[in-house]
């Protein structure tokens, strides 16, 4: 399994990926507003996380046309070669993103809803594809019946599945449990992955125990 985090908060995300937790960093415009940065910013989050040691950074480009979606590509794509480009799976980003793949840009499709646009995406060889996990449900899909067959579909492809919008431990844990192994999450949502109530309490009791043991008189050794 491989783990991202889908923010652009240096403060969380940093941490992270410095102590190894995190394979990389996905972001979009919705994120980056959320977490009050702008598309101005995205070189300097690419340096931050990059020096943080993310092997992959993935930031979307954005255009009202197809020129427009390839050139602000271009742009990302001259941060470094950590970077994944993501476009939207419209029938313009198929395009943007075929023209990236000529030109040895990594390139990840996002926001696929479809097994369609699962399978065009990897008959034009895309790196990534992102399935919104969360939204699926929402929209009163199955998310994870859509989300499994997208997997089996392209596990004899190059392109692989990760899957985004995945708001709880327990959706992960089924992600994972179908396959699934590529997720990106929210920093909490992550950080939550890590904690079980019933580890904690075996945690503090180890804690007790060894500070008892740690008090107890010498000469009781005989
Ligand atoms: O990367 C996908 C994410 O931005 C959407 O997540 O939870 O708003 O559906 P969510």
């Amino acid at each position: 399994m491989k783990l991202y985090a889908d923010s652009a908060n240096v403060e969380t995300v940093v941490p992270l990926l410095l102590d190894g937790l995190i394979r990389g960093v996905t972001t979009n415009p919705s994120i980056i507003a959320r977490d009050g940065v702008t598309r101005n910013d995205l070189a300097r989050l690419y340096d931050e996380f990059s020096a943080a040691g993310a092997d992959e950074i993935f930031m979307q480009a954005t255009g009202g046309s197809r020129e427009d979606l390839l050139a602000d590509s271009f742009r990302i794509a001259d941060f470094g070669d950590r970077i994944v480009v993501k476009v939207p799976a419209t029938p313009d980003g198929f395009r943007v993103a075929r023209e990236l793949q000529r030109r040895d840009v990594p390139v990840l499709l996002t926001a696929v809803y479809s097994l369609a646009q699962a399978t065009y995406a990897s008959a034009i060889g895309v790196e990534y594809i992102a399935p919104y996990f969360g939204r699926l449900v929402d929209s009163g899909e199955d998310g994870l019946a859509k989300v499994s067959n997208m997997t089996k579909v392209l596990a004899s492809t190059r392109t692989k599945v990760l899957v985004a919008s995945v708001r709880s431990p327990n959706a992960a844990a089924t992600l994972a449990l179908n396959g699934v192994g590529h997720i990106t999450a929210d920093v909490p949502v992550l950080l939550a992955m890590m904690v079980d109530p019933v580890t904690e309490q075996s945690a503090a009791e180890f804690e007790r125990v060894a500070a008892q043991s740690s008090t107890d008189p010498v000469d009781s050794i005989g």
